[in-house]
């Protein structure tokens, strides 16, 4: 068994993005684009994974977890001098080295596996993935000899114009004979720019008479270097795209593909129904039988079965099944809603868990609270949680009434199926079944005719 190993460079600055963050922590369709690299080497059965880190390298670090091995390169001098730092690391420790720049995002592991399988079925010491783009500025050139074997590559940086009209280029994958990567990395020679090009290894290689293999990508799109931001927005394009694609083929409906942004991280299953302006972003679950949007934003929440979410906002939040949000609403982190809750306009909660079929139809706002089972909040309900100072908690029992316009002045707690009167100021507890009015409220007996609410 041939034993692999990968290198991603990504201690590159990536200064054409004008940007604080690494070049490779940007993210594409919610995935930072060196995870995405990492996730196809992954999916191609390369575990073993060294990533060269340099510039802001704690960050990328944190970013990627400790699962990973890592290398430091510091000065960053170039992709030669990058894939020199993984050396101490895995000489000796694979057969085969596969090495890949870190912001080629759009890589699958299919094209990773063809490549693999080509490179020990031919022998040859290098394999590289080539391309030919609609505009192959800025990349490097595949120069071929008289029989069409590969023989070096140009970057651009030093072509000359006859070497600049080659219309295929180097992709930035490639794969290595451990044996023969490890002493001919440190042949490499500066080149004009001051910097170790990896893709000098190609004419070492070919000049002392070892075979080249170079594949030919037919997709460009798939092997697209992101060097600033005109290309992260054309990547997030194809990742979107393919998100779609996917989910449609899986039994989700998208009404208007192109006016929904979906996280790859996202989890739809089928029979749900995403209607037109629809982002749905980070660790989502949807289940099925749901209609979700228009207009609706949805991040990193739980959603259950037959759920509708109408032009609201949903941010790290759970539904259960059958919950009804919005228009107009916002569900904020930390919300727990349970199986039949209805939220409808202009409602707002927080760090609140409303239980099974309760209701807020209008205008109310629900931070800090325990919400029992089938309670109604009337419209205008405000859990007045913050003094000032500290936030306090709200507690409200089974079946409870809570009148329209109530001020429920934390820490307070309304008793199972008591009743507050429309516009009271309840900043004290009120008992089980009893009746609260008043600004401040005071405790009455109930009414005979509100238990029918
Ligand atoms: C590189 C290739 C070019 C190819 C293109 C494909 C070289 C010399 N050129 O050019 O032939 O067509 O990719 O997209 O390799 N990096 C380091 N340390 C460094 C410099 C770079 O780790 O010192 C990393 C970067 O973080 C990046 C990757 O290497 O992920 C590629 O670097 P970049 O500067 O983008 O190379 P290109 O100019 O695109
Ligand atoms: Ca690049």
């Amino acid at each position: 068994m041939t034993s692999w190993a990968a290198i991603v460079l990504a201690a590159g600055k990536g200064t054409r993005m004008k940007s604080r963050l690494p070049k490779v922590l940007h993210c594409i369709g919610g995935k930072e684009m060196v995870r995405h690299v990492i996730d196809a080497l992954g999916q191609a059965s390369i575990q073993r994974v060294v990533v060269v880190v340099g510039h802001e390298s704690a960050l990328v670090r944190d970013a990627l977890g400790d699962a990973l091995e890592y290398a430091e390169q510091a000065p960053q001098l170039g992709t030669g001098h990058a894939a020199q730092q993984a050396r101490p690391i895995l000489e000796g420790r694979a057969d085969q080295v596969l090495v890949i720049n870190g912001d080629v995002p759009l890589i699958t592991s299919q094209t990773l596996d063809k490549m693999v399988r080509r490179h020990l079925e031919s022998g040859a010491v290098i394999t590289l993935l080539t391309t030919v783009p609609s505009d192959p500025a800025g990349l490097g050139r595949i120069v071929r000899d008289g029989n069409g074997e590969v023989v070096g590559i140009m970057e651009e940086k030093e072509a000359a114009p006859s070497e600049k009209a080659l219309c295929e280029v180097n992709s930035g994958v490639y794969c290595f004979g451990a044996t023969w990567l490890w002493p001919n990395l440190e042949r490499l020679r500066r080149s004009g720019s001051g910097e170790l090009y990896l893709t000098d290894l190609i004419g070492l290689a070919a000049r002392s008479g070892q075979k080249v293999e170079g594949v030919v990508v037919q997709d460009a799109d798939e092997v697209m270097g992101i060097n600033n931001r005109v290309h992260l927005a054309a990547a997030e394009g194809v990742v979107q795209q393919r998100t779609r694609e996917k989910l449609m083929l899986e039994g989700v409906t998208l009404v208007d593909p192109a006016s929904a942004f979906i996280d790859a991280t996202a989890r739809i299953a089928p029979d749900t129904v995403i209607l037109p302006n629809t982002m749905i972003s980070g660790e989502t679950s949807i289940g099925g039988d749901c209609e979700i949007g228009p207009n609706s934003v949805i991040r990193d929440s739980r959603i259950g079965r037959h759920c509708r979410i109408t032009a609201s906002v949903i941010e790290e939040a759970t539904l259960e099944n059958e919950v009804e949000v919005g228009p107009f609403s916002h569900i904020r982190a930390g919300s727990y809603l349970a199986t039949g809750v209805h939220v409808g306009n202009f409602g707002e909660t927080k760090q609140s868990r409303l239980g099974r079929n309760t209701r807020m139809g209008h205008f109310s706002y629900i931070g800090d609270a325990e919400i029992g089972d089938e309670v109604n909040i009337g419209a205008g309900t405000i859990t007045c949680n913050y003094d000032g100072v500290t936030k306090h908690r709200t507690v409200v029992g089974d079946h409870a009434f809570i009148g329209s316009d109530s001020m429920l002045v934390a820490p307070v707690r309304i008793g199972e199926r008591a009743v507050t009167g429309a516009g009271s100021v309840v900043n004290k507890d009120v008992p089980a079944d009893k009746l609260a009015v008043g600004v401040p409220a005071r405790i009455r007996a109930k009414r005979p005719r509100q238990d029918t609410y």
